[in-house]
């Protein structure tokens, strides 16, 4: 039987995110992004559809492989002009109760400790209701302008990583006891000194001797996002994400991904349904399959295959306009995202695909499927993926926002519901109790995290 299914609506701080010339569209309002109102609105829609989080994306850097140079972002708006995607979160949590937010912050970028208090605030504004999707970055843009000459190596940046994860779930689990702040108005004291403690961690990236700087929140430690898919990035993932965004063209090349994954988790110590994974899709719908097929043929118009190449030469590293538009892509090692040059590779080897296969799958949606149908055919196929992939939900991206959103809410959200698969909204009151039940506001005590606890 298919199991309860989550829903995060995937969106970053800029237009047509991953639906290159979708912008276009007459009904698209992505490049309202700069409004709260865009924000605060998208927010509410979800929590009305009962999604578990809004899932926001980030890069620091520009998408200028294609071409040798930024000219084809720039023109055709691929992921730039980007804000950042700290910022609508405390608007967002004033008008809702419970949607959750998936945010995501580069760490090669981030000292540890002045992140650990921008994320610990947050979760004391959202009470308990923010994930930070750790990303270690994959634009060589970004490191030249953040003070690096290369990118980190991609295993490297890895390395960094656990260091720095080691560092923010000291500073948030260790160092203030739950009842240090007394507020004793008669004796005069705000925080107990015996109550707090300082970290005193020196590593090999990172030296923080200090105390944490913000009391304890709901969370503590915010939900941990992530999307390793390398095998370094599997071990990380498996060892302290709590939800995993994973990428596939069909289920049946993700289920060994999703094994591999929950199997390293359990090697690891942690019970592997502790990880819930994400797999990204794109859901096209309407009141009947013949009008979301209708639907899609006017999206379609839309797409800039340029723009996707652009975003492939992001995400891949590599400059798809050398190639013959025809020619079956090969498997290069980059220092980008290697699962992205894998998925249209080696990961499936029944199926070649040419520069302009890849430009046309990725057109809507990015690099996930596309589920065109109306309400039926859409929840037949979240519950194909779950059982055959073993996935716990999807990261539904837009092909227009709100409207692709929207539609979600209107036409399918009522169908999993019907099938039991969608609860009317998500259970407790934090991010964490919503994926892992009421009472488990704090990392489990199977978590890398938990290890440092002070309850
Ligand atoms: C759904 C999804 C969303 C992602 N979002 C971001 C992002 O916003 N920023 C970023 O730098 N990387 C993002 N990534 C890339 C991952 O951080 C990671 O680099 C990628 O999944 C490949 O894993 P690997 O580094 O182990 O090869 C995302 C990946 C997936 C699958």
């Amino acid at each position: 039987m298919t199991r309860r299914i989550h829903l995060n609506a995937f969106d970053m701080t800029c237009a047509g995110h991953q639906s290159p010339g979708l912008w276009r569209h007459p009904d698209d309002r992505s490049h309202t992004f700069h409004d709260l109102r865009y924000w605060t609105d998208l927010a509410q829609l979800l929590e009305r559809g009962g999604f578990t989080s809004l899932f926001v994306a980030d890069v620091v850097g520009l998408y200028d492989v294609y071409r040798g140079g930024p000219e084809s972002a720039i023109r055709d708006g691929i992921q730039v002009p980007v804000g950042d995607p700290t910022l609508a979160v405390s608007a967002m949590a004033a008008v809702t109760e419970k949607l959750g937010f998936g945010i995501t912050v580069s760490l090669t970028y981030e000292k540890p400790y002045a992140f650990a208090r921008r994320f610990s605030t947050l979760d004391h504004f959202t009470g308990g209701r923010v994930a930070w999707n750790v990303v270690t970055s994959y634009l060589e843009s970004a490191a030249r302008n953040l003070g690096l000459e290369v990118q980190v190596p991609h295993d490297r940046r890895y390395d960094v990583a656990d260091e720095f994860m080691e560092v923010v779930y000291q500073l948030w689990e260790a160092s203030w006891d739950d009842d240090a702040v007394l507020l004793d108005r008669d004796k005069g004291v705000y925080t107990d000194p015996a109550k707090v403690r300082p970290i005193d961690h020196h590593g090999e990236f990172f030296d923080v001797p200090g105390i944490g700087l913000t009391e304890p929140s709901a969370q503590r430690t915010p939900t941990i996002f992530q999307a390793g898919a390398s095998p370094r990035g599997v071990a990380f993932a498996a060892r302290h994400a709590e939800g995993v965004f994973v990428t596939a063209a069909t289920p049946e090349t993700l289920a060994p991904r999703v094994a591999t994954l929950r199997r390293t988790a359990a090697e690891q110590g942690r019970d592997p349904a502790s990880v819930k994974v994400f797999a990204l899709l794109t859901v096209v719908t309407a009141a009947t399959d013949a009008e979301a097929g209708d639907k899609y043929e006017d999206l379609r118009r839309y797409v800039s295959l340029e723009g996707a190449l652009t975003l492939y030469g992001g995400w891949s590293g590599l400059d798809l306009s050398t190639l013959d538009p025809d020619e079956p892509l090969r498997f290069a090692e980059t220092d980008a995202i290697r699962s992205a040059v894998e998925q249209f590779t080696t990961a499936d080897p029944t199926r070649e695909w040419t520069p302009r296969d890849i430009a046309e799958h990725i057109g809507i949606g990015g690099m996930g499927a596309v589920v065109v149908g109306g309400p039926q055919t859409v929840a037949d196929e979240m519950a194909r993926w779950v059982d055959v992939a073993d996935v716990d939900g999807f990261n539904l991206a837009y092909a227009i926002t709100p409207g692709s959103f929207s539609d979600v809410v209107e036409f399918v959200v009522p169908e999993l519901r019907r099938r039991g698969l969608l609860p009317d909204e998500p259970e407790g009151a934090t991010l964490r109790e919503h994926l892992y039940g009421s009472g488990h506001a704090r990392a489990l005590p199977d978590h890398p995290a938990a290890v440092h606890a002070r309850r």
